[in-house]
């Protein structure tokens, strides 16, 4: 039987690690915090102090406290005794497994680590451990303490339980998570961003359409219903009462066109360029801040309209 969770460590509070900090602390728990950037606290409180709004908008900051952090000033101290680490430093293997070598000794034998990593495989992080069977991912979406997902994966190196326990955590802070069965990079939400990345960079410098035409065509089409649905469930609907076979009877031609054809762009200074031009034409006036608050705004208004359908 595990602790019951009430302290988390945190370790690495950049943009990931401030965001899960909010998201700990809402739900009303203590969190100690390794990070070791200079202004790394000035940046985790402001972090917080505009994230928390958000949360008290979505119900979720009732039982929290925003002050309830500590910093620490070596990563040992931030993880010791701790039932639950999310481990959030830079997306580097030796960064990773240097960590790993300093928090392992100070780690409770019960302790979880939990790894945000976005693209790095389990095996190859295990690498860092003497004993890896504390160690799991559990990869967000940016903002953690907004987007619900979490992806999870744990292999026969992870001791018995973990995926369990951690999936039980998640779930309580409001994360929607889902398991992989086996590890691939960039996990299964990235790949499919990268997929449709790939597409609408092929799309912008071929001529079809602007960068900010095929922004809008995913997100005033195909994005307002994923939002709602996953893809294979949205053309289970798209035929009628005969569900996905009809679907597929009815679209697999079209899409054996379509496939083929699909582009295999590289990210080239041509087509950075072409990017910031289209995006530059597209929010001509607005700062990257003003784009962001926006986002947030959307972002908050669905969420609060998915939760309430969940
Ligand atoms: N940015 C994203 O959209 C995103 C989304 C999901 C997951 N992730 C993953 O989260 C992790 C962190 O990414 P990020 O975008 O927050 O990076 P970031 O560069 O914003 O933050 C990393 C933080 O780690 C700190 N750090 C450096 N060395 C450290 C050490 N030895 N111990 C503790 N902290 C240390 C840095 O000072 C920095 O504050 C990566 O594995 C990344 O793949 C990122």
């Amino acid at each position: 039987m595990n602790r019951p969770i009430q302290r988390v460590g945190v370790v690495g509070a950049g943009v990931i690690g401030a965001s899960w900090t909010t998201l700990f602390l809402a739900a009303g728990l203590e969190v100690d915090v390794f990070d070791p950037a200079d202004d790394a606290e000035k940046s985790v409180r402001d972090y917080i102090e505009r994230a928390w709004p958000a949360m008290e908008t979505l119900g979720r900051a009732a039982q929290g406290n925003p002050d309830a952090l500590r910093f620490h000033t070596s990563a040992g101290d931030a993880v010791a005794d701790m039932a639950f680490i999310q481990e959030s430093v830079p997306e580097r293997l030796p960064v990773k497994r240097a960590i790993y070598a300093e928090i392992e000794p100070r780690l409770a034998p019960d302790a979880i680590v939990a790894t945000s990593t976005s693209g790095l495989m389990l095996s190859e992080l295990q690498e860092g451990w003497t004993d890896p069977s504390r160690l799991l991912l559990a990869h967000p979406f940016n903002p953690p303490h907004l987007i619900p997902l979490v992806e999870l994966y744990a292999n026969d190196r992870t001791a018995a339980g973990i995926l369990e326990t951690a999936e039980t955590f998640y779930d309580s802070l409001g994360k929607v998570t889902i398991r992989l069965q086996r590890e691939v990079p960039g996990h299964v939400a990235n790949r499919l961003q990268a997929a449709l990345w790939r597409e609408a960079i092929h799309l912008a410098v071929t001529g079809v359409a602007s960068v900010g035409d095929i922004d809008k065509a995913i997100s005033a089409g195909p994005g307002i219903r994923w939002a709602a649905m996953g893809p294979s469930t949205l053309f289970s609907l798209a035929a009628g009462e005969g569900g996905i076979r009809a679907f597929c009877d009815r679209f697999r031609e079209s899409f054996h066109r379509w496939w083929p054809d699909l582009g295999t762009p590289q990210i080239t200074e041509d087509v950075v360029q072409k990017l910031a031009d289209g995006i530059a034409e597209e929010w001509q006036g607005n700062s990257i801040t003003e784009i962001e608050d926006k986002r947030d705004a959307l972002i908050l208004d669905i969420l609060k309209a998915v939760e309430k359908h969940r």
